[in-house]
Formats: C-alpha cells, structure tokens, sequence
C-alpha cells in the first residue's frame, strides 16, 4: 500500500467528520448534572457529578467533566439521582379485578394481555425500569417483553419466568373447586408438573418459548384454595431437579416459600433466590446465609391485601391465611436481615396495583433496614440476582442509561420514592415532571 492511499483515507476521515452525519451521532450525547447522586455500589452519596449518556448506555460519570459549549444538559443538579429501581417479584400481566370468580373464570389470557402493558407502563412510571416477572400464564410475558424491548410500549426491561411450574394440587393449580372444572388448554401451558422427569420436561418447555429465569411453588400459598399455608409441595428430588435443569440451560432458578420446611428444601436445592420467606426459624436463616440465598419478601402486601381482597368476594380462608403469614412474615424479614441474608427488593406486584411498588420501601426500613441498604437492595443487589449486574444497577459508565431523581433526600426520607418524578430508561426520558 502506498502512502496516496494512507493520504487518502486521512482526507475521507476528515470529510467523515464535518459531515452532518457526525454531528448527529455526537447529538445523541447527553450531560446529566446530579446535584446529588446515590452510589449503589459503594453505598454513598456523591455531589455535583456529570453523567454522560451516549444512545442508550452512560459512558462516563465524574465530578470534573466539562460540559462543552452547546451540549445538551439535562439539568437535575437540585435533585437526587440514582439508578432505576428493579423489583425482583413482579406479575405484569395481572391485577386483581372486582370479583374474585370473574378474575379466575371469566378471563382468558387474552384479557390479561390486553391490559398488560398498562401496568408496565405504569411500573416503569413509577421509577422501576427493570423487574423479574416471576409467573405469567400464556407466556404473555414474554410478548410483553419483546413489545417493549421493541420500543412498541413502554415498560421495564423484563426478566421473565414464564409459568409458574408447580405440583397437582398446588399454589400453581386451579384449586377448591369440583374435580370436572379442569385446565382448558395445553397441559404444559397450566405449568402442572409432577416427578423428576416432569419437572425436567416443564423446565425445558418453558425455557423453549423464553424463560430466562426459572420459577417454582416449593410451598403452599396464600391467594390460592389449598388448606396449607406453608406445607412443601414438592420433595427435595423434584427441586434438586428444577434447580439443576435450569442451571444446565444456564438460569437461575427461584422458589415461592412461606413454609420453613420448604424454604430450607428449595435453600438446599440451590434456588437463587426465596420469595416471600414468611416463616424463618435460625437453621433457616444460617442455611441461606451459608448458601447465599437472597430473600425477596414482599412485606407491603398484606395492608393491601386485608383492606381490600374481602371486597372482591375473595374466600375467607384466603383472608384467614394471610392472617396468618403477614406479621410473622415482617418478623422473620426483621430477623433474616439481623442474621446478614442477602436482601433483594421484591413485591408480587399484581397482587396490588402495579405502580405501587415503591410502598414497600417504607416497611424494609421499618423492620431492619437502613435507607441505604434499602435503595441497595432495589438497585445493585437486585441486579446481582438477576445476573444483570453488568448491565443495570448503578450509574456506571457501560450500563444502561437507567437513572432516576426525586426532589427530596431518599435517605431521610424513604417514602419520597413513592413519587418518582423523574425517569430515564435507556437513555430516554420517560417522565420529567422537575423541570417544568
Ligand atoms: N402470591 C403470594 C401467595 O399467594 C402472596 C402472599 C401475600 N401475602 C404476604 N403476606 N406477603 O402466597
């Protein structure tokens, strides 16, 4: 090659540059001054820093970057800013309606996927850009998803379960009703699944239409007609087996426990995570320190659930049961988080409106945790259980843009993130209600 052709490109370059092209590459680059900035990772609070966003992905974040004539600012330097939230329990594609029987008999997933990206929009409102939907009946999750990683609707970004996978009779089944009511469709659409080949089978089937985490009911629950609260519904094979298929096709894999029994089984199996943890006695607690099991518990729900779910015509002994497990559950979350269990942010949204996440906040505060290690929780450890770290969690530069602000001091006060005024996800605005 001779020197012309060197002398050439440099000249092609130079054009390249001055071309306007370039310039609107260099028109996606936005400078985010934060007048205060909550460190997830290290658990601090920076002031006056400059974050700078490129398309979707921060690119550098610091205290001395200069911000050059003409750049376009987003100017949050009265504000708070941190990363977006993630709830690791979340049902997207549900709420409870009016009536109990009409939520249960009378709706097809089609109705549930109609509304559905309603409630993402709303979570995503809410100051939540990412979640972990853990259980979706017809993989409505999943086309959620995809409309919204499509830029179709607005939502979280989405790591989902797909179905509940569940024994007969189970939190998973339709129950409390006569034998002849039946699941209408393809059986392994109902996440029905028995013995270690079954449960294999059901791991697989839900991995194959885009599970990227895998969900199963180690115990008896509340919202559903069977009599235990707490009993295991699954032997310890059948878990080992869940757990270990999911962690061949490289997943995690977590379990819905309120019994200790159960918790302690699914702990042993090699869940990531323990959703809900209602009754923790010390060994429980030990063996998932020991494992590092991460407890979601979702301790806002039971003032939704007693001031409202009668009113839907929902069974006593559904109320009778949450009777049961709401205050012990706070109790035992009080006690893991005391015993050093990894706490992740989780709500079984759904269960409540969605857009009400950030409720919960105030509980993890009162029984245990301090603001910081709350946000934590709903930030870097929650994306460490989603196997996200990489990607969301903290503002770092190579992550998502997925950062959000609040007028007033989270950390005096937590409940403030119940009014997340602003939202960036992926380097857009979503909301922006401080600077109008
Ligand atoms: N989906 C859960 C279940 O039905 C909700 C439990 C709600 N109650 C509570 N105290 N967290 O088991």
């Amino acid at each position: 090659m001779n020197k012309n052709y060197f002398k050439s490109i440099g000249v092609a370059l130079m054009l390249f540059c001055v071309m306007p092209g370039f310039a609107q590459q260099a028109d996606s680059v936005k400078y985010i001054k934060a007048g205060k900035f909550i460190d997830t990772d290290k658990g601090k609070v920076l002031t006056n820093q400059v974050i700078v966003v490129d398309h979707d992905t921060i690119k550098a974040v610091g205290g001395n970057i200069s911000i050059p004539a003409g750049a376009k600012v987003i100017d949050l330097s009265d504000a708070t800013v941190m990363p977006g939230l993630i709830d690791c329990h979340t049902h997207l594609t549900s709420q409870p309606g009016e009536n109990y029987y009409d939520d249960i008999f009378r709706k097809t997933p089609i109705d549930l996927a109609i509304v559905a990206p309603v409630y993402a929009k709303r979570t995503l409102m809410a100051g939540f850009t990412a979640c972990r939907d853990v259980g979706a009946p017809a993989f409505i999750d999943i086309a959620l998803r995809n409309a919204i990683n499509n830029g179709d609707v607005p939502g979280p970004r989405m790591l989902c379960a797909t179905l509940f996978i569940g024994s007969t009779g189970s939190h998973g089944d339709l129950n409390g009703f006569s034998p002849y009511l039946d699941w209408i469709g393809p059986k392994e659409m109902s996440g029905v699944a028995n013995g270690v080949d079954g449960v294999r089978k059901q791991v697989r089937y839900n991995i194959k239409y885009g599970a990227g985490v895998i969900k199963f009911g180690a115990s008896a629950g509340v919202l559903s007609e069977e009599e235990s609260v707490g009993a295991p519904q699954y032997t310890q094979e059948e878990m080992n087996a869940i757990v270990d298929e999911a962690h061949l096709w490289g997943l995690k894999a977590c379990a819905h426990a309120h019994g200790n029994l159960a918790i302690k089984m699914a702990v042993k199996a090699g869940v990531a995570s323990i959703e809900h943890g209602s009754f923790l006695d010390d060994e429980a607690i030990a063996l998932m320190k020991q494992h590092g099991t991460y407890l979601v518990a979702d301790i806002y729900n039971d003032d939704y659930i007693l001031s409202d779910y009668a009113k839907h015509g929902t069974p006593d002994k559904i109320i009778n049961k949450e009777k049961l497990v709401g205050k012990t559950q706070r109790l035992s979350f009080e006690r893991a988080v005391k015993g050093g269990v990894k706490i992740a942010f989780g709500t079984d949204a759904g269960v409540y409106p969605h857009g009400w996440n950030a409720k919960q906040f105030k509980y993890m505060v009162k029984f245990g945790l301090t603001p910081m290690q709350a946000i934590q929780a709903a930030t870097s450890s929650a994306a460490d259980l989603l196997g996200w770290q990489a990607k969301v969690g903290s503002i770092t530069a190579g992550k998502y843009a997925d950062l959000i602000a609040v007028k007033a001091d989270p950390l005096a006060d937590i409940t403030t993130l119940e009014n997340v005024p602003f939202v960036m996800k992926g380097g857009e605005v979503y909301k922006d209600e401080l600077r109008k």
